[in-house]
């Protein structure tokens, strides 16, 4: 049948949409799948009538796209695609409701607050210490994320991610190694894929790092003890399953360096798959190639 990869959208990641609809494109027809992008930033969603898909491989990051709107448009026209539901999706959008989720859940997260305006920047330091990190509760890729370092800077921090959305989130900074998790699956078939290591130079995994720059360096295997990676890997399962994500989801870990204890900060609904991205990579360490992975994506629609 007819593919559409949908990508691009309206998000601040756009053009990382765009760079992992593109890969996701061409993977499709080199395995002789009638695919064709479809990008909801530049037509109206409900275009998607027309274009007669059978089913759509989403390929869109954060707004618009990864948080449960387009979902439940594909719902609504009965058309089958990747990755998981309006619930799940609108919940691990929202950095704040998936913390509450998890911690309703006994799973660890590092300690939070939502801030406004009115926030009390002393306070806020008090309560979670030095440094904390402040980001948009809706945003992907490290976009309007600071790492605070001084109450002083707290203001400025809050305003750059305030400019980018109507909830902001302060938690406590996690020293130590940081982990991404990739998923498959969905409910008591879930399964884990090889956690990744991820050492950026000088400790800042930001938006350049991310995706346009050679220096960051991936480990996979990681180099932890076993037992360490099977800890976060069940941790970054039960982030999954409470969520109750579906085809695949990225949870991203810090491993605090002091207590050994890791922590989840978030889980992608829909991962980036650029040539830089890390589900790619942990496919490729499990054996799986480019190609292969996203067929497999693909075919979980047809269940
Ligand atoms: N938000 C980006 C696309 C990722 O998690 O891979
Ligand atoms: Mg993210």
């Amino acid at each position: 049948g007819r593919v559409g990869v949908l990508l691009g959208g309206r998000s601040g990641e756009r053009e990382i949409s765009l760079m992992s609809g593109n890969g996701v494109l061409e993977a499709l027809r080199s395995k002789g799948v009638d695919a064709h992008a479809f990008d909801p930033g530049l037509r109206c969603p409900t275009e998607l009538v027309k274009e007669k898909f059978d089913r759509v491989f989403i390929s869109l990051h954060g707004r618009y796209g990864e948080d449960g709107t387009i979902q439940g448009l594909l719902d609504l026209l009965n058309l089958p695609y990747t990755g998981s539901g309006v619930l799940a999706s609108a919940l691990s959008i929202d950095k704040i409701a998936t913390k509450q989720i998890w911690l309703s859940n006994g799973l660890s997260t590092p300690e939070f607050e939502e801030l406004t305006v009115d926030s009390d920047w002393n306070a806020v330091v008090k309560k979670l210490g030095l440094p904390l990190i402040v980001k948009p509760a809706h945003e992907g890729s490290s976009l309007g994320l600071t790492k605070v370092k001084s109450v002083d800077e707290l203001p400025a921090a809050y305003e750059l991610a305030a400019g980018l959305d109507k909830k902001v989130i302060a938690e406590t900074y996690i020293v130590g190694d940081e982990l991404t998790c990739p998923l498959v699956g969905q409910g008591n078939t879930a399964e884990v894929l090889p956690v990744i290591k991820i050492i950026p130079p000088q400790a800042n995994y930001d938006f350049h790092h991310k995706y346009f720059s050679n220096e960051t360096q991936y480990l996979c295997p990681t180099g932890l003890a076993p037992e360490v990676n099977e800890c976060v890997q069940a941790l970054a399962l039960a982030a999954y399953r409470t969520l109750g994500c579906r085809t695949w989801g990225r949870a991203d870990v810090m491993l605090d360096q002091k207590t050994g204890k890791p922590y989840l900060l978030e889980m992608n609904t829909s991962p980036g798959m650029t040539s830089h991205s890390l589900v790619p990579m942990a496919a490729k360490a499990a054996g799986v190639s480019y190609a292969d992975l996203v067929l497999w994506l693909l075919n979980q629609t047809m269940q």
